[in-house]
């Protein structure tokens, strides 16, 4: 695959992190790493903001932010417009964030899901397209939304 992937985690999604970094290397996925670098304690908001603006800027394509729920990075990343950051728990999931809601942000929680089911999280993720269509018409109204409550 001939594109980029912004990652970030904080100190409870950083093993999982690195995981996800492999598989993504075995994908030839270019990988742009925004931290945490290690599992010393730090705050989930930076690191999904730090993804959340790459994507936003399109200097990825997609982001994965990773903290111990997947809870907190994602709704610090929802707060960038034009982010569509989803949590995601399965397959299932992954595949419907990108048919109905284009998310351009995967978040998984690493003490809810192992690797292996990261793994394939992220694979079905990658493989699946926007449908567009009825969708389209509901990704405008989270734009309005956006426009609406701007500070
Ligand atoms: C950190 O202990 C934990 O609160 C964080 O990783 C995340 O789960 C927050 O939503």
């Amino acid at each position: 695959m001939n594109y980029k992937i912004a990652v970030g985690s904080d100190h409870a999604g950083f093993k999982l992190k690195e995981r996800v970094k492999s598989f993504l290397f075995n994908l030839s996925v270019e990988v742009l790493d925004l931290g945490c670098f290690s599992d010393e304690s730090c705050d989930y908001p930076d690191y999904g903001e730090a993804v959340a603006l790459v994507v936003k800027e399109n200097k990825a394509k997609f982001g994965i932010i990773i903290c111990g729920t997947g809870i907190g990075i994602s709704i610090s990343a929802n707060k960038i417009p034009g982010i569509r950051a989803a949590l995601c728990t399965s397959p299932k999931m992954a595949e419907l964030a990108r048919l109905h809601n284009d998310a351009n942000i995967l978040a998984l929680g690493s003490r809810i899901i192992d690797e292996n089911e990261a793994e394939v999280i992220i694979r079905t993720f990658l493989a699946t397209e926007f449908e567009g269509g009825r969708h389209l018409k509901r990704l405008n109204k989270i734009k309005l939304i956006e426009e609406k409550n701007l500070c």
